[in-house]
């Protein structure tokens, strides 16, 4: 199916969902909103495919990466703490990352679906997450997998726009150029006027810190979401437009199973 025609079969499968009165049957089987949560790797193309999935599905992207961020660039007490987490390519206690997913899921824009981009982060955030989604129907886990050596050589390329905050656009392949921002690597400047800057948890140290904490504290997610079958595994090596195709084609089996 393509991406049109797919994207508006799930709106209107969602539409047609919100008819349907609390007592009817189909209620219970059809999803009342297409909530996807992104697992991978730093650099396995979380952010990428979370603003691509959420136009094609048409909901929000929930990036607590950007959240984050923002906290840290606003200067506050909690910014500051949060800056010192983050370099260290350590993770930010359950507890406060619980409180400002609760806080963004409860917002209306939610209520027919989502896209979270680095939440969850341990099996205590996903269990977490459980209780905030109950009676939101289906949550799908898609992972992007991609090697070490790749995610070493993205992430030290990336560059960041430091006024709106996207990362300039991927080459197809495993390594990231610049071209779609910029037109070369080494012009540093963002279509929307800002400058391109390397993130700084983006230094190789770091970015291996960032991968060990993967390791032990993400990696048992996949399990976690495996054993109750709601897990669609992506090889995220391929080109950005191909991880999309096939991303939607297993949203869309999974649909096609809810609504039948
Ligand atoms: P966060 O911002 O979420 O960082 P991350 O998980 O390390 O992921 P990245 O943003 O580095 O990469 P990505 O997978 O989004 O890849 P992207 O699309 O950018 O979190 C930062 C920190 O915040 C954490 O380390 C932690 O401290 C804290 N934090 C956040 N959430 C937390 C939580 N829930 N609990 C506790 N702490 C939390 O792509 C990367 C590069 O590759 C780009 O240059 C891109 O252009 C390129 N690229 C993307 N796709 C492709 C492709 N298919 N082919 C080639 N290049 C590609």
């Amino acid at each position: 199916m393509n991406r049109t025609l797919a994207a508006a079969r799930s709106v209107a499968i969602r539409a047609a969902h919100r008819d349907l009165r609390p007592d009817d049957p189909r209620s219970s089987v059809t999803p009342t909103s297409t909530n996807v949560v992104l697992i991978g790797p730093p650099g396995a193309g979380k952010g990428t495919q979370a603003a691509r999935l959420a136009r094609f599905l048409d909901v929000p992207t929930i990036s607590t990466g950007d959240m984050l961020r923002r906290a840290v660039q606003s200067g506050s007490a909690v910014g500051r703490a949060v800056k010192v987490v983050m370099e260290r390519g350590a993770l930010i206690d359950d507890a406060m990352m619980t409180e400002i997913v609760a806080a963004r899921l409860g917002e209306a824009d939610t209520q027919s679906g989502f896209v979270l981009d680095g939440f969850p982060r341990t099996v205590e955030q996903a269990i977490a997450l459980d209780r905030l989604l109950e009676r939101r129907g289906h949550l799908i886990a898609v992972e992007l997998a991609v090697p070490d050596s790749a995610i070493i050589r993205r992430l030290s390329q990336r560059r960041v726009c430091d006024r709106c905050g996207r990362n300039a656009e991927p080459a197809a392949g495993n390594g990231a150029s610049h071209e779609g921002a910029a037109g070369s690597a080494h012009s540093m400047v963002c279509p929307c006027g800002g400058a391109l800057q390397q993130r700084s948890d983006d230094t190789e140290t770091v970015i291996r810190e960032r991968l060990r904490t993967y390791d032990r504290a993400t990696r048992p997610l996949v399990d976690f979401y495996r054993q109750r079958r709601a897990l669609r595994a992506i090889d995220g090596t391929q080109a950005p437009d191909l991880v999309m195709s096939q991303i939607a084609r297993a949203l869309d089996a999974v649909f096609d199973h809810a609504a039948s």
